[in-house]
């Protein structure tokens, strides 16, 4: 059993995509543990992004992410962690498989509708910016 951070974006929240990706992650099995409604400040951001600290697309990427509210979620299932991004599809959504959430719901490479944990360490680190232990109902 795994638990994964999952960001519902600002662009889909924009575009009223809410309900729908939610929908796809229970049909897939996975298991919402915990979710809200935020907005990310700078300050969540440079936490949540810091391995992207410096490279071209991040002060696009945080203004983006900043701008207007996210859904947090944690999903829980086994291999969630590798699943949800499978579920996601590739970051660029013109590349990113038949079916997935980027194919279906994403409108460009920064506005790409979901963000999902891409590890172990990186799951635990982030669930912890978002979520406090008891506000996680596995
Ligand atoms: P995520 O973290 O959102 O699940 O997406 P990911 O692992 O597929 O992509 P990552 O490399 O971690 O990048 C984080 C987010 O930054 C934006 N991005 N823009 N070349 C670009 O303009 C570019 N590359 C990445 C996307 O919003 C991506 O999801
Ligand atoms: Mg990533």
């Amino acid at each position: 059993m795994e638990r994964t951070l999952v960001l519902i974006k600002p662009d889909a929240i924009a575009n009223k995509y809410i309900g729908d990706i939610i929908k796809h992650y229970e049909n897939e099995g996975f298991k919402i543990s915990a979710m809200k409604l935020m907005q990310m400040t700078e300050k969540i951001a440079a936490k949540h992004y810091a391995e992207h600290i410096g490279k071209p697309f991040y002060e696009n990427l945080v203004k983006f992410m900043t701008a207007e509210p996210l859904i947090a979620m944690v999903l829980s299932g086994e291999n969630a962690i590798a699943r949800v991004r499978e579920v996601n599809g590739a970051t660029n959504p013109e590349k990113a498989a038949e079916g997935t959430i980027r194919k279906l719901f994403a409108e460009s490479v920064t506005k790409n509708a979901v963000h999902a944990s891409d590890s172990i360490e990186n799951a635990k680190r982030e669930i912890a910016i978002f979520f406090s232990e008891i506000e996680i109902f596995d």
